[in-house]
């Protein structure tokens, strides 16, 4: 019998997970389908509602739902719960279980490349941040500081993780002595603003990760790599966030491979 899932958001259209998954589901000869489902809010309930009774094996949940899904699932795992959002639902035993695999996502893409894990430091505040902030902390980085345009909401995330926050003006003079930099905002994305930081404090030695991946080597990739920080892109978080899903619903953990990344590049 086909297996099913999918990806629920509004709009739908941009998700790139369905040709994601439909070639790992070739990769591995699954007889699986994964289709994108637009699903406006209203009826955001009742589709999560009768994930299981539509006879699917779950599916991922992508903007402006994650945080809705959380009260929507039958089970929110400890994960969904810190971050505060759903990405992933997996029906077991009838039930709908939500997790949010953008933690492990995160981990997952950096991993190779992590040094000490002294102090990290975190541009922005919003549904990324959140996730990235919680998988620092699971590395057991000793500092974490986190600096968002609106301080506000680098307060709201500090109070649940113990983070340090500081004024956005001061987020250059706090690279000082960093080991991690990541850019969790949407700056440097591919038609938006970019960036400005001063790398000028930044260790030579500390890694620079950016989520934006649109384009690849964004401009703080680039002034990075050009003072010889090693750096990482945001295509693999995005490529690991959906490896845990698929392998929940179709049964082999897939790779992220070089040949999926130039893949990815090529759509
Ligand atoms: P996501 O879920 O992808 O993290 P988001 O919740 O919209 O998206 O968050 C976008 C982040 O980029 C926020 O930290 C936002 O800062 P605010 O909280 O102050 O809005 C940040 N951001 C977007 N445009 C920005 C800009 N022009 N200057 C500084 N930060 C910006």
């Amino acid at each position: 019998m086909t297996i099913g899932a999918g990806v629920i958001g509004h709009p739908v259209s941009h998700s790139f997970s369905p040709k994601l998954h439909g070639y790992w589901l070739k990769q591995y000869g699954i007889d699986g389908e994964y289709k994108a489902y637009d699903v406006a809010p209203e009826n955001l309930s009742a589709f999560i509602g009768g994930v299981a009774d539509r006879g699917m094996a779950g599916c991922n949940v992508t903007i402006p739902h994650k945080e809705a899904a959380l009260k929507l699932v039958d089970v929110a795992d400890d994960l969904a719960v810190a971050v505060g959002a759903v990405n992933t639902v997996v029906v077991e035993n009838g039930k709908t279980i939500g997790t949010n695999t953008d933690v492990a996502g995160f981990y997952e893409n950096i991993k190779p490349h992590l040094g000490n894990t002294g102090k990290a430091v975190v541009l922005g505040a919003g549904g990324a941040a959140r996730a990235v902030v919680v998988a620092l902390k699971q590395i057991g980085f000793s500092t974490v500081v986190i600096t968002n345009r609106t301080r506000e909401k680098a307060e709201a995330i500090a109070k649940s993780q113990a983070l340090e926050v500081v004024s956005w003006e001061e987020r250059g003079d706090v690279l000082s002595g960093a080991d991690l930099l990541v850019n969790t905002t949407s700056l440097g994305l591919a038609g938006s603003e970019p960036l400005y930081i001063s790398l000028e404090r930044l260790p030579q030695t500390a890694l620079v990760t950016d989520i934006v991946y649109k384009p690849l080597i964004t401009p703080l990739l680039a002034a990075a790599q050009a003072r010889g920080n090693h750096t990482v892109d945001g295509l693999g978080m995005l490529l690991h966030q959906a490896a845990p899903g698929f392998a929940a619903w179709f049964g082999v953990m897939p790779q992220v491979t070089e040949e999926l990344r130039q893949h990815t590049l090529s759509l």
